[in-house]
């Protein structure tokens, strides 16, 4: 029986522990903020946003949302940054990548307090990462690791291939799972769309963790008898129906089914995850500058 990995209520778990942490803080006196900054008119974009904005609610943390002009000068996101930065009620910032090619992604990376990036994608948090002393866990890697941790997958000794080197995904992830510790401690292989021949790679991985974007890229012809396959991937293909596409991921799901011994559905596997371990960075940002101790799920 192959174990379809329920996303959704992994992550509804995790989200009602986080409101044990929130009711923590709130007794100090302290409401965690989260300011989402979006500078695009890119339509998935302004839905993550949105989709981030309500789970902030759902759980007691304050959402506050920027949003800029995509043709606006690169200094007026700067400025917002700044206020964002010094204001006492704001303890995470994420900018909604990607921002618009007048702007330089490096230098809002850097821009942000690194601790108030949530995201973890500030040099300062990604080295500290590499380090193996993470301040905050980039949420997509985050989210895997608990759907791993939560569905029992052994990782120690494992053999595991990560397809994508984006540094929102791939590159965490591999750092993560090479990490000692649980849910670590893997001997990873990262793939890429230079990788001369990616079958041969993933046939020979216990885990499969597909991140490039590109629809049906893993197929069941590629995986070996029961992998255990993450799908990260999230696209849009046409379809005959009302909104005139579907979302699938990058693994061919009815192949891989087959021949899995656990898989990620696209929807409901690592997209609710993303979300839930944002507002946990956001949680943990918030006892951090605040001082107050909080367990966190
Ligand atoms: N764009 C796609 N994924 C992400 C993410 O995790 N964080 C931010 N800030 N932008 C993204």
């Amino acid at each position: 029986m192959t174990t379809i990995i329920d996303g959704n209520a992994i992550g509804d778990d995790i989200r009602g522990e986080l409101e044990g942490s929130v009711e923590v803080l709130d007794e100090a006196g302290v409401t965690p903020g989260l300011a989402t900054v979006l500078m695009s008119e890119d339509p998935a974009s302004s839905t993550y946003v949105s989709m981030k904005q309500r789970a902030c609610e759902e759980i007691g943390i304050n959402g506050i949302h920027v949003e800029i002009e995509p043709d606006a000068p690169a200094d007026e996101l700067f400025s917002t940054l700044d206020e964002l930065n010094a204001d006492p009620e704001v303890h995470g910032i994420l900018v909604q990548m990607p921002v618009p090619d007048h702007v330089d992604t490096w230098e809002v990376l850097n821009y942000i307090n690194p601790a108030k990036d949530v995201d973890g994608f500030h040099p300062e948090n990604v080295g500290r990462l590499v380090a193996g002393r993470p301040r905050f866990k980039p949420a997509t890697p985050h989210g895997v690791q608990r759907l791993l941790q939560e569905t029992g997958v052994e990782t120690e000794g494992a053999d595991a291939v990560v397809i994508g080197r984006s540094d929102i995904v791939g590159k965490p992830m591999a750092n993560l799972l090479i990490q000692k510790g649980p849910v670590g401690n893997a001997t990873v292989t990262i793939c890429h769309s230079r990788t001369a021949d990616l079958a041969a790679k993933t046939r020979q991985a216990d885990i499969v963790i597909a991140a490039v974007g590109y629809p049906g890229i893993v197929d069941g012809s590629m995986l070996k008898e029961g992998a255990v396959v993450i799908d990260v991937g999230v696209n849009r293909v046409d379809a005959d129906n009302e909104r005139g596409y579907k979302l699938v991921g990058d693994v061919d799901f009815e192949s891989a089914r087959e021949v899995a011994s656990a898989i990620t559905p696209v929807p409901g596997g690592v997209g609710p995850m993303t979300i839930t371990m944002l507002l946990w960075n956001t949680v943990k940002a918030a006892g951090d500058l605040e001082g107050v101790d909080i367990d966190l799920p």
